[in-house]
């Protein structure tokens, strides 16, 4: 009987990327993939560095399998990821019966690190020790950038959502070592792929039936890959992409507002395929905050590049991060960041209250002064402003149409499918067949209609809005109406 993998993945786009790159590796070996933790042969978590909160979690999960691994010590359990890479001293000394740790830049690496295991039956380590780059670069171990990459569709085993908008990486690491951010010690330097890899993994997939590619990066507005003494910027990567031939949208994420070109508006504006959506994180609105962030941009750079990108794409829709409660951050701060949310006017936020990461600057530096309870608050202040802001620009909405690329059936039709299931009844179609989509500028949308319009671009007449949602009905027409080839998808994002 095949053996089993359970793996789960916390965190950002990449590992979810990562996850199922190594899910490819391991179908390879013959790992069959199982939902129960406690059956599993190989328990997998892919975990997040980013806040503590993330960490803990982790804890929490390798609290839960201790007894199991005690009942079933053939069992192998491992932490990958970028905590594999930051705490891997904390996972030694509190959880010493993990098997396996393998950073985010090794784990081309993880069926090699299983065999060992399963011969010498003692732990496998594998880091690149990002911590001491400064240090001694010489010593340290990067992966080949295409090594883990998918260039066969073995290696993307993902059934639904994944195969109609997979990720595609166009980058690794990062150089910007904002203050507050660990990500340049867990994920390294940053590279650029070669827009030749990128290109052949897209029309691959394309060819696999992808609709739309989400390119992934740290920063990818600073996209830079030399060749033949040329530089591809990523406005020349998008113009590659937008002739792929299958491939109907383009985004790309995430961005740093500072060193960004208008290049890539005028690529967003000129090229059809290319989404009309940024995600570029201001973190916060106040310029004394951002230099102790060391974000590299001032307000009103910032607010300037908007109005540049407002200006250049029409219907451009914009989002961003904020971090509440960074280190000596006032009200007076704090409401410098609410004028700035207020002005933009953002299709969505998500808002993180500052979490002290070891090892950073920020960390080592300055005082996490501002107290958990008034973190609290602005999370909450900051979030409510943006909900109210959401459903006004939602409103006016109402009765236009729009398109959308069809992924699946919507989160509440799931639960209600679920639901009927677990009760033994057979699925009422008429409470479960609402769908899900999203408009070029990653607004949501749900509608009743039949799942064969997965993986179609439809044509959505809204009827309600609400600050996350659009609510609307079908009026593709009849004629242009294709039955969709693909499998029942599952809104997995
Ligand atoms: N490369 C991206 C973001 C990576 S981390 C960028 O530059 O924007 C994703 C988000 O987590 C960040 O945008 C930031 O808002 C948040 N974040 C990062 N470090 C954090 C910390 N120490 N505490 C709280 N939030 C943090
Ligand atoms: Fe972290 Fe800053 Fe790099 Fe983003 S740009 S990953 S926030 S260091
Ligand atoms: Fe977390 Fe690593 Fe992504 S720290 S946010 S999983 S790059």
């Amino acid at each position: 009987m095949s053996e089993t993998v359970y793996l789960e993945t916390m965190g950002c786009q990449m590992n979810v990327l990562d996850s199922e790159l190594v899910l490819g590796q391991l179908f390879a070996m013959g790992y069959v993939s199982t939902q129960d933790m406690f059956a599993a042969d190989l328990v997998l978590l892919n975990t997040c560095s980013v806040r503590e909160h993330a960490e803990e979690k982790v804890y929490s999960r390798l609290g839960q399998l201790k007894k199991h691994k005690v009942h079933h010590p053939e069992s192998i359990l491992g932490v990958i990821g970028c905590m594999a890479e930051r705490d891997t001293d904390g996972i030694l000394s509190r959880t010493p019966y993990v098997d396996l740790i393998c950073g985010p830049g090794q784990l081309n690496q993880i069926p090699a690190l299983i065999r060992e295991i399963k011969e010498t039956r003692k732990k496998a380590i594998s880091l690149a020790t990002y911590q001491s780059r400064r240090v001694d670069p010489a010593e340290r171990s990067t992966m080949q950038f295409d090594t883990l990459e998918a260039l066969d569709l073995s290696r993307r085993p993902q059934p639904g959502a994944a195969l109609l908008q997979p990720y595609i990486r166009i980058q690794r690491g990062c150089d910007k070592f904002c203050t507050f951010c660990v990500v340049p010690f867990t994920r390294g330097p940053e590279q650029s792929r070669s827009p030749a890899a990128i290109i052949e993994e897209a029309q691959m997939l394309a060819d696999a039936g992808a609709k739309e590619v989400t390119l992934l990066g740290q920063t990818v507005n600073s996209y830079a890959h030399m060749e033949n003494s040329k530089r591809f910027r990523l406005s020349d990567l998008l113009a590659l992409l937008q002739d792929v031939s299958g491939i109907e949208r383009i985004r790309f994420v995430t961005n740093h507002p500072g060193d960004f070109g208008d290049d890539i508006l005028v690529a967003m504006r000129n090229l059809p395929k290319v989404c009309e959506y940024l995600h570029i994180p201001a973190q916060s609105g106040c310029n004394a905050v951002l230099r102790r962030m060391k974000r590299q941009y001032t307000v009103e750079k910032y607010i300037d590049l908007i109005a540049r990108a407002r200006d250049t794409v029409p219907g451009i829709e914009i989002a961003s991060d904020f971090i509440v409660g960074f280190c000596g951050e006032t009200d007076a701060e704090f409401a410098e960041t609410v004028n700035l949310v207020e002005q933009v006017m953002y299709k969505n936020i998500f808002c993180f209250k500052y979490s002290p990461r070891p090892g950073t600057a920020a960390d080592r530096t300055i005082s996490d002064d501002v107290p958990a309870s008034t973190k609290r608050q602005r999370n909450i202040d900051l979030l409510n402003l943006q909900e109210r802001i959401s459903l006004d620009r939602n409103r006016p909405m109402i009765g236009k149409t729009v398109e959308v690329l069809v992924e699946g059936y919507s989160k509440a039709a799931l639960k209600a499918q679920e639901a009927e299931q677990s009760r033994g009844q057979e699925i009422d179609w008429r409470r479960s067949n609402q769908l899900v989509g999203r408009t070029r500028g990653d607004k949501i949308v749900v509608f009743d209609d039949d799942e064969a319009q997965v993986g179609q671009l439809a044509q959505i007449r809204i009827t309600a809005a609400t600050a996350l949602t659009l609510h609307g009905v079908c009026v593709t027409e009849q004629a242009s109406r294709t039955d969709s080839v693909l499998p029942v998808l599952q809104h997995s994002r």
